[in-house]
């Protein structure tokens, strides 16, 4: 039996998409080979890997003046890779503080220039996002982390930066909903959460930005190099970029984006309904319009109780619902790929344990 996969990250994959892996795996389309066998210059490969920049750039309707790009080293080389391209002048950024993956972008960026603190969520403990930020005077970007997979808070209107290039950090709610793309400069995300397995990192960086890398920064640093190139400046990772163009084509075939944020919407609905109607036994403390679709955190009255949930859940197929170490409590992840049977048998779960207790 297939099981409820609710894991933050790698996490759940349609299951048409892991047949047509395993039916390509070792003979793909008749080549007599793989395609992680053959060349990165192979025409089959290069089909591939430019249908899976085609896809993103189709689903997103970027517009000519955007680049799309696939890098190896996850989001979290990005966190160097952003402030070393993009950092200009007197080298200023500002960090949205929202959790602990923006905090993590921002330590690596304040080693690299002058990374300003534009907003703190340390006095509601990061269970709130500001409306607007206001930016440092020479500020290079704003970086802002679009969902915090942590903390269970997704912004859902970007703030105005004016001329000052927005950047943000989509490795947990990428292509999950349709996006005002003109507002920003720089999009990045890891490909373990929303986009197939983990690998390949996709960036989106305006043509204007790629201007700021310098001929200083080592090769692979270098965005305009990857963009020059078409992302295969050196071997990419491609067994994750060819699943990543699978899954990308399932969500065309869905409908696009507003079908997919439209399924997505209807999933949280039924765990949140669950949390908002159970007389406070489930307890969810992100404040209600910052609330992600992606990564629902909850708590109970004790730790004991939160326990026992998470074994009777993972007893009969429902994976991965314990909350992240630092945080604790209970996190159902629920991205693209999550069906929407999946959520319905964890809210009747959530139900039934409620009323058990
Ligand atoms: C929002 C966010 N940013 C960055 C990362 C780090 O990504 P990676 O493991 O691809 O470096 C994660 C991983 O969970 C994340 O959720």
């Amino acid at each position: 039996m297939r099981k409820y996969n609710f894991f933050a990250g790698p996490s759940t994959l349609p299951v048409e998409v892991l047949e047509e892996l395993k039916e390509n795996m070792v003979d793909y389309k008749g080549m007599g080979m793989s395609l992680i066998e053959t060349s990165h210059r192979s025409k089959e490969y290069d089909e591939v890997h430019n249908d899976a920049v085609g896809l993103v750039k189709e689903l997103l309707g970027l517009p000519d003046n955007y680049k799309v790009i696939f890098l190896g080293g996850g989001a979290t080389l990005q966190f160097t890779m952003v402030p070393s391209n993009l950092m200009i002048g007197s080298r200023t950024a500002d960090y949205t503080l929202t959790g602990s993956w923006a905090k993590k972008a921002y330590d690596d960026a304040a080693k690299l220039g002058n990374a300003v603190v534009a907003y703190d969520g340390k006095e509601n403990k990061y269970t709130e996002l500001p409306s607007n930020v206001s930016l440092s005077e020479d500020s290079s970007y704003l970086h802002i982390t679009s969902n915090e997979t942590i903390g269970g808070l997704q912004w859902k209107n970007f703030p105005d930066t004016g001329d000052v290039p927005l950047v943000a950090d989509m490795s947990s709610d990428i292509l999950s909903r349709p996006l005002p793309v003109e507002k920003f400069g720089m999009i990045y995300a890891g490909a373990q959460k929303n986009l197939g397995p983990a690998g390949a990192t996709l960036a989106i960086i305006r043509d204007d930005l790629l201007e700021r890398s310098s001929d200083d920064l080592t090769a692979y640093l270098n965005y305009s190099i990857h963009a020059d190139k078409n992302s295969l400046y050196n071997t990419p990772p491609v067994f994750s970029i060819y699943a990543v163009m699978l899954v990308l084509k399932r969500l065309k075939a869905l409908g696009g984006l507003d079908v997919v944020e439209k399924m997505n919407r209807e999933k949280a609905d039924l765990i949140y309904n669950v949390i908002d109607s159970s007389k406070g036994f489930y307890k969810c403390p992100v404040q209600r319009e910052n609330r992600s679709l992606m990564n629902i955190v909850f708590t109970m009255e004790n730790e004991d109780f939160e326990k026992d949930f998470v074994s009777k859940a993972s007893a009969i197929g429902m994976v991965g619902l314990k909350g992240h170490r630092s945080v604790g409590g209970c996190r159902a992840s629920v991205y693209n790929s999550m069906p929407i049977e999946g959520a319905k048998a964890l809210a009747d779960f959530m139900k039934d344990f409620a009323a058990g207790k």
